[in-house]
């Protein structure tokens, strides 16, 4: 199902958070405004604020405080990622010119930074403490999971749980944040907000295995962003996990996936192992457990209440492993 036929029950209230994304453009400085125009126009799926709106959905809240709250959750997510590309060196993004490539990397930073700022200032128009407190754990949670990240160990054996907590810090948590401050919102009863919490934090490490799968078999221009990036930045995702275990005394693909630096035949290795991994089993493996998150984040909306927009949440998990984009 596209994801536009999924959000159709909050359609209106994502124009209204387009809206509020497009205000931080019209600031005094014209260099700023217009590169805060690039931005916002390149669009994105606006995965977070709809998650927080239909998670709101379930009980009455006021859209006065739903609707900063939804920008604030997009503006987070955009600031992750102008930062994201100055770290990949990354060129493309949304099918446009990443902003490192527009202007220097340490005006990217402080972009990046302006826009945490913007969406900090957002996020406390919610006027609500629990919401700003979400906000600020999800903050640190981000930083932590793109550090481990970028500092990653090398210690191969333990990838696997490290990918996870990877994964759930630089991805995960934002969801859980979008569901959780969106019930919270909507003065949902706890048990409530926990089945949502459970929801947001399957289908956000589901999302991220299948971006890390798509980084192997996705067409680049479907996704708007490089593919085959992941490895080449010594980034060791659940695709390579695979191919790893099952080559438990391969030294040559040890060194290939450690080694962070340039060396002479690297980027013939490195093209030559994508291709191994595209076209192996370590794919279907990864993408099976992807499904068994989205199963599990599809079992935890039963506590709520059976309508259109759990419907719609139950849907956005489908779409999570079937996307292309
Ligand atoms: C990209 O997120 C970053 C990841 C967590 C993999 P999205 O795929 O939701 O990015 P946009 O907002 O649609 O561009
Ligand atoms: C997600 O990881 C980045 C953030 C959560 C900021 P990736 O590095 O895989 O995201 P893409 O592939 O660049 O969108
Ligand atoms: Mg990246
Ligand atoms: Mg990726």
């Amino acid at each position: 199902m596209p994801v536009a036929s999924i959000f159709s029950t909050v359609q209106e209230d994502l124009e209204k958070v387009e809206a509020k994304l497009q205000s931080i453009a019209d600031v005094e400085y014209p260099v700023l405004s217009a590169l805060l125009r690039h931005i916002l126009n390149t669009g994105g799926k606006r995965l977070r604020p709809a998650l927080a709106l239909l998670s709101a959905k379930f009980h009455c809240y006021d859209l006065e405080t739903l609707i900063p709250l939804a920008s604030a959750l997009e503006l987070l997510h955009t600031a992750t990622l102008v930062h994201d590309d100055i770290i990949d060196n990354a060129t493309t993004r949304r099918g446009a010119s990443t902003l490192n490539t527009i202007v220097d990397g340490r005006s990217t930073i402080l972009i990046g930074d302006y826009l945490f700022a913007r969406s900090a200032a957002f996020a406390a128009e919610s006027d609500n403490l629990r919401v700003m407190k979400i906000f600020a754990r999800t903050l640190t949670k981000i930083c932590d999971g793109e550090l481990r990240n970028m500092l990653g160990s090398d210690d191969l054996d333990h990838t696997r749980r490290e990918y996870y907590r990877k994964i759930e810090s630089k991805t995960a948590a934002l969801f859980v944040a979008a569901v959780e401050s969106g019930s919270v919102l909507s003065n949902a009863p706890e048990n409530e907000i926990q089945a949502l919490v459970s929801y947001g934090h399957s289908v956000g490490t589901a999302f991220q295995i299948v971006d890390d799968i798509l980084d192997f078999v996705g067409d680049e221009r479907k996704m708007g962003k490089p593919v085959g990036s992941d490895l080449r930045q010594g980034t060791v995702t659940l695709p390579a996990i695979y191919l790893l275990e099952s080559r438990p005394n391969d030294v040559e693909l040890r060194r290939l996936m450690r080694h962070h630096g340039d060396f002479p035949d690297r980027e013939e290795g490195i093209k030559r192992l994508i291709e191994t991994i595209a076209n192996s089993s370590a794919i279907a493996s990864a993408r099976n457990e992807a499904l068994d998150f989205v199963q599990q984040a599809k079992k935890a909306l039963f506590v709520l209440p059976d309508n259109k927009y759990r419907r719609a949440l139950a849907d956005l998990a489908d779409y999570v492993i079937e996307r292309s984009s």
